[in-house]
């Protein structure tokens, strides 16, 4: 059986992870510069040795001071370049095994609040090849159009490029926050599926869902976002990071009641290593 993916796993440090961090704490001092230089530009897959060592070591030092705009630097770094582009290659079968297969009970739930409202275009936040928006586009009822939000150029040209997708939608390569804050319209389904808010620290959902909740509303939200194991919400509302991407974990219920939302669905579902939550919520 998968080891969920947990806090604990962030912190647990073997001796060699030690000896990198020690390594790296000492070519913080040799090599100055570049440890400024990479502390505000983070490197996702660092080459060659003091790169690597230097964000092993900065990697350490942001979760212990819990620098989270490190985190959402280095998780941009990683989306924009190889980890967006090879991702679909890799994780495309989770939309048969997962979505499909086990997350009927939430897209009803979905449809349900859908059909009761007069939201009629959908918004993807990190969609990557799309499959998932095409699925809501075509099994949600008169839906006017779609578009997929994903900061990974290459993945947006080939799904641009591609004839397999419902011609009601639409592909741009943005970050999501940036674009909704500019183009952001009411009577919208927002949707992040399979961990895209994730690599956002709390700051910037909570702004970003505030948004949605005062100035477009009415609007739905439709998330499915991978948790920490040992997250305990019922005492915990900060965001962690978790796992060994040192993503957030974040407490989905108070992110979205504490942000203008009423939570009408909210399932957990275990997945291979992941823990997920799926969410479907409208502006009250
Ligand atoms: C874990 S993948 C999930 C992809 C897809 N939603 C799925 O379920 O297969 C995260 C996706 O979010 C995108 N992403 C990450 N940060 C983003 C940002 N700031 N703005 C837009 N997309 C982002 C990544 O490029 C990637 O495609």
């Amino acid at each position: 059986m998968n080891q969920p993916l947990s806090i604990e796993v962030a912190h647990r440090l073997d001796v060699k992870t030690r000896l990198k961090i020690v390594l790296g704490k000492i070519a913080s001092f040799v090599f100055q510069r570049r440890c400024s230089q990479l502390s505000a530009n983070p490197v996702s897959c660092p080459t060659g040795f003091v790169d690597k060592a230097l964000m092993r070591y900065l990697k350490h030092r942001a979760v212990l001071i819990d620098d989270e705009q490190f985190f959402e630097r280095l998780h941009h770094d990683f989306w924009k370049g190889a980890g967006g582009q090879v991702f679909s290659s890799k994780y495309d079968h989770r939309f048969e095994d997962l979505f499909l297969a086990r997350q009927g009970e939430d897209f009803r739930a979905l449809q349900n609040l859908w059909n009761q409202s007069s939201v009629d275009q959908i918004v993807e936040f990190g969609c990557n090849s799309g499959l998932v928006l095409n699925y809501l586009t075509q099994q949600l009822a008169d839906v006017r159009t779609a578009t997929g939000i994903e900061i990974n150029q290459q993945q947006v040209d080939e799904n641009l490029a591609s004839e397999a997708f419902d011609p009601r939608i639409n592909f741009e390569c943005a970050d999501a926050g940036g674009w909704l804050l500019e183009h952001g319209k009411a009577n919208t389904l927002f949707v992040t599926n399979g961990g895209v808010m994730e690599y956002f620290r709390r700051e910037r959902l909570n702004e970003m869902l505030q948004f949605i909740s005062a100035e477009l509303k009415p609007a739905l939200f439709f998330s499915v976002e991978p948790f920490a194991a040992d997250h305990d919400w019922s005492k915990n509302t900060d965001s962690i990071p978790f796992g060994v991407e040192l993503s957030f974990s974040h407490n989905y219920q108070d992110l979205f009641e504490s942000n203008g939302f009423e939570i009408v669905h909210q399932r957990p579902i275990i997945f291979e290593e992941w823990w997920l939550m799926a969410t479907v919520a409208r502006s009250k």
